[in-house]
Formats: C-alpha cells, sequence, structure tokens
C-alpha cells in the first residue's frame, strides 16, 4: 500500500548542515517528498505534538531541545512509508541503531537523535495534519 508518513529533521541535524545528507537518505530509499518546511517551533507547538509523552521525565527537555533552532518537517510517501522510514532512521537510541541507519550516523544521543518519524497510520494522520494543511501536500502520482 501506498502510505504516507511525517518526518522532522531535528535542530541537531539542521545545525550540522546535514539536511541534504539526510533528504538523500530519503530519496535514496525511494520515499517521495510531498510535502516540505523550514520552522522554528516554539513550546506550545511542540508540547502539543508530543503531547503523548508529557508525563514522561524526558519532556521538558525533548521540547527544550526541539525549540532550539529551526526544523524542517516534512510529509513522506512510499510504498509502506511508515514502517520502511522506521527501518530507515533505525532506534531511538542511536546506540541500539543499526549499521548505516540515519540515526547510527548522524544522531549524537537519544535526546538529540536527528529525526523524527511516525509510528503508526494513527500517529502518520495525526502528525501530517498538526503541520500541513491539505493544499500544502504535493502528490506526485
Ligand atoms: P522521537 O521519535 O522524536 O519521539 C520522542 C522523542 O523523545 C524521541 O524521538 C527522543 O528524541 C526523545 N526520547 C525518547 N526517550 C528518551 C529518553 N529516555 N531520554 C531522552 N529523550 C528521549
Amino acid at each position: 500500500t501506498i502510505e504516507r508518513t511525517f518526518s522532522i529533521v531535528k535542530p541537531d541535524a539542521v545545525k550540522r548542515n546535514l539536511v541534504g545528507a539526510i533528504y538523500q537518505r530519503f530519496e535514496n530509499a525511494g520515499l517521495k517528498i510531498v510535502a516540505a518546511k523550514m520552522l522554528h517551533l516554539n513550546a506550545e507547538k511542540a508540547q502539543g505534538f508530543y503531547a503523548e509523552h508529557e508525563n514522561k521525565p524526558f519532556f521538558d527537555d525533548l521540547v527544550s531541545f526541539m525549540t532550539s533552532g529551526p526544523v524542517l518537517v516534512q510529509v513522506l510517501e512510499g510504498e509502506d512509508a511508515i514502517v520502511r522510514y522506521r527501518e530507515l532512521m533505525g532506534k531511538t537510541n542511536p546506540e541500539e541503531a543499526a549499521c548505516g541507519t540515519i540515526r547510527a550516523d548522524f544522531a549524537l544521543s537519544m535526546r538529540h537523535n536527528s529525526v523524527h518519524g511516525s509510528d503508526s497510520p494513527e500517529s502518520a494522520a495525526r502528525e501530517i495534519a498538526y503541520f500541513f494543511a491539505d493544499d500544502e501536500i504535493c502528490p506526485r502520482g
């Protein structure tokens, strides 16, 4: 099935000029970028995005980090895009991420882990709608 998933290139990666290298990974994996923009999140926007984690001990540091500099948000489209993008990213903790994954190659730590990706079809739908209006998504055919 052709799916859409939501992706963030996080502040640690934007700061280190890794946007092109990470977009290249998406494209090499056959994931098509169908929407993209740069944003500097404020605390309210980051807290709302990560609402499911609001009771976790790492929540405040996560929000501080995600508002520490600009991010790129994008919608990726392709066959089984949700699972395939998660495989491409590797595990949340870069020390556990498989060789050749984005996080193994670029992430600095569990918090500064370079990319975010939706974990299910339900979160993909919510996360895409949280950042993009329907008319900002450009079907590629
Ligand atoms: P992400 O996929 O964006 O979803 C939630 C984020 O919280 C996750 O990536 C990590 O960056 C961060 N995170 C998850 N668990 C921890 C943890 N134990 N300590 C610090 N940060 C965490």
